[in-house]
């Protein structure tokens, strides 16, 4: 038996007794658990100190499996085709004989799905009775893993074992859309929003502050290194990190890039990974430089602020 397949095998065993597994996602890392068993689900809340009232991911293989828990339509096809498996989350309405635990959707008539990409975790999905609930693998607040050390570092040996999938492809969340009634972007993420409108032939607005509904990290403060922040700076002080777009001529050891030449989409890749390796190396504060508000960047932005949040 190849290693992988060894550990689809101890990820399968950990997780129909009810117990936490992590699982390597193309955008980050997912805390997993049987999302049909409330007892499961529970211990994702608890470990990630995950208020009650955030309701979490379900991730399926297959159309059919997921057709049992929600009501699909028109939209959710067309984008299905376009971009599944792949970084784009769908909030649907639950159906009334769905299996799915209640303490998934926190008691709510809707549920967010996606297929997820990476290949060890879809080969665990195929061979699971159950779909998996995963909200990204950090404590709450925090940056979210792009890779096994990651997940160590956000829980130690507390959970009973990691799926190591390699590094996180898009390195970000998916993207949200709520499909339940007009379309709307509830999350920016590993899908552009100019690809989304262009699929579906219209403008689909990008709402996370309507009230009546739970947007993704409520609380404003998200995607936390736990240090200050602050965005578009031209210079560092001293002792301050300084993260960049674009490499520079002449460097210092407190410059820190996103990418070498400006390339948004791997600068989004490589964004977590620097503010987790930037607070790792004890700096008080991070300053950012302006990155531009487009494409990936806009994502970038997004996270950037909830990050420096008060
Ligand atoms: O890329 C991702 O989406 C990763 C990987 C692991 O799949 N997961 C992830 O999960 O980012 P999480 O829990 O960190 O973020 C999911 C967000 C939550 O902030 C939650 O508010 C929102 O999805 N959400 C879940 N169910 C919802 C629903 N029924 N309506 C609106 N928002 C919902
Ligand atoms: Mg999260």
């Amino acid at each position: 038996m190849n290693n992988n397949l060894a550990n689809i095998k101890k990820s399968i065993f950990f997780l129909n007794k009810n117990e936490c597994v992590a699982i390597p996602t193309e955008t980050v890392y997912g805390l997993a658990a049987n999302a049909y068993s409330s007892k499961s689900v529970k211990k994702i809340y608890s470990l990630k100190k995950r208020p009650r009232n955030n309701p979490s991911i379900v991730h399926y293989s297959n159309l059919n499996q997921l057709k049992k828990d929600c009501e699909i339509n028109k939209n959710f096809l067309i984008l299905y085709k376009k971009f599944c498996p792949g970084p784009l989350t769908f909030v649907l309405k639950l159906k009334k004989k769905s299996r799915i635990s209640r303490i998934v959707t926190n008691n709510k008539k809707t549920v967010a799905v996606r297929f997820p990409k990476n290949k060890l975790t879809q080969k665990l999905l195929k061979l699971l009775k159950y779909p998996l609930a995963a909200p990204s693998a950090n404590i709450s607040t925090k940056i979210s893993p792009v890779s096994k050390d990651d997940v160590k570092e956000e829980f130690g040996n507390k959970i009973k074992f990691i799926l190591d999938g390699g590094r996180s492809k898009i390195g970000l969340e998916s993207t949200i859309i709520s499909l339940v009634n007009k379309p709307r972007i509830l999350r920016l993420g590993g899908i552009e929003r100019t690809k989304i409108n262009k699929v579906l032939n219209k403008n689909i607005k990008y709402d996370r502050t309507n009230k009546k509904i739970t947007v993704p990290g409520q609380s404003k403060l998200h995607y936390s290194p736990g240090i200050p922040i602050k965005l578009n700076t031209l210079k560092p002080k001293n002792n301050e990190a300084f993260i960049l777009i674009k490499k520079r001529k002449k460097s210092y050891k407190n410059y820190y890039y996103l990418s070498k030449t400006k390339n948004l989409k791997q600068a989004a890749k490589n964004l977590y990974k620097i503010l987790r390796m930037v607070k790792n190396k004890n700096y008080k504060s991070i300053v950012v430089e302006r990155i531009p508000n487009i494409g990936f960047g806009e994502v970038i932005n997004e996270r950037l602020k909830r990050a420096s949040a008060k």
